[in-house]
């Protein structure tokens, strides 16, 4: 039985909720960052409860010295944004893919038990068919996805050659609290924040291409299933709800919830990096984990312009 886990990018949106959770379940946790997107404010209540490392994921050397004593990792850290590896995908790559190199090196070294790395629905890219299965063709279309695809394929190789128990979980659009509004920051946050603001939201294309969006306690729930769960060494699973939205109706949903059914999205040209359409089959979740998603699209949103407007930084004007 595994105690002592280590979460990469533990500040993060993501890392955050499973580090409350794992402490929620007895865990001893240990949170390594390197503070770029993650903010400690996320586990502010938990601070004196989890061992903090801030460190790099890249600095293979301080690396090697933080793994030791851990028996699982959950290996969430990574630059998350497409439009970032668009602009720049040298160190898009060498965190996601190098730095994903170096924690399964330093997991091997360590004798990690079992280290459940965070992967992205972007690697299917523009494999054409819907829903998308885990035995599908990967064919990545933005920096990011290869980077995401290169790390899974680690994960894959550190599995077979040398005998690492990894399971590689595809997330869909995750959303939840803790997703900040910014210019690379999914397309929940930067909808609910304009909204709140009395601004029409922007919408590239015409609005008909479909996501899997995947609140974050479902990712957590996969996760925590992961750990708990024997699974074949180099598994891959997806991890979103299998239902289809349209940007269309994420748009109305969220001007319905937060009471600005004035808003009009405003469209603009389709960016080259977004996929089309992406949903997936979850079966392979459900039967290997038994894995079931318990939220849906509508409770979601509720959920984050309520956190949105407990920040502070919003009042609900309805
Ligand atoms: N949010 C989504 O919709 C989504 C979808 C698919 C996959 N993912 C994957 O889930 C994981 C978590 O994403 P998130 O949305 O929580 O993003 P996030 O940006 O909130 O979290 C990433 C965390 O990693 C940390 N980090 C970044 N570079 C680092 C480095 N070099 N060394 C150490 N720490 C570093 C950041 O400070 C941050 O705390 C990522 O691996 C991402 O690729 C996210």
């Amino acid at each position: 039985m595994v105690s002592k886990v280590l979460v990469t990018g533990g500040f993060g949106f993501i890392g955050s909720h499973i580090v409350e959770e794992l402490l929620r379940k007895g865990f001893q946790v240990g949170v390594l960052d390197n503070l770029s997107t993650g903010v400690e404010s996320n586990l502010a209540e938990e601070r004196p409860r989890i061992k903090i490392h801030r460190a790099d994921i890249t600095d293979l050397v301080t690396l090697r010295k933080v793994v030791i004593g851990y028996e699982a990792i959950y290996h969430e850290a990574a630059l998350v944004s497409v439009k970032r590896s668009v602009e720049d995908p040298i160190s898009t790559h060498m965190v996601n893919a190098g730095g994903t190199l170096n924690v399964l090196k330093v997991a091997v070294e360590s004798k990690i038990r079992k280290l459940v790395y965070a992967s992205s629905s972007s690697v299917y890219g523009n494999s054409q068919s819907l829903p998308k299965k885990e035995d599908m063709r990967c064919l990545p279309v933005s920096p990011y996805a290869v980077s995401k695809l290169a790390g899974e394929a680690y994960c894959s190789a550190f599995a077979r050659v040398y005998g690492l128990d990894t399971i590689s979980l595809r997330y869909f659009n995750v959303y939840g609290p803790r997703q900040r509004e910014g210019q690379y920051s999914g397309v929940i946050p930067i909808f609910i924040g304009k909204a709140l603001r009395n601004e029409n939201p922007v919408i590239f294309g015409d609005g008909t291409q479909m996501r899997d969006f995947t609140y974050v306690d479902d990712v957590v729930k996969a996760n925590i299933l992961s750990l708990e769960m024997e699974t074949d060494p180099g598994e891959i699973l997806n991890i979103a709800t299998g239902t289809p939205v349209t940007i269309n109706l994420l748009a109305d949903v969220i001007s319905r919830e937060t009471g600005k059914d004035n808003l009009k999205p405003i469209y603009e040209k389709p960016r080259p990096e977004d996929v089309y359409a992406s949903y997936a089959d979850i079966t392979k979740a459900n039967s290997v984990l038994g894995y079931r998603p318990g939220v849906t699209l509508e409770q979601g949103i509720r959920k984050v312009i309520d956190w949105f407007v407990s920040t502070g930084i919003y009042a609900r004007q309805r």
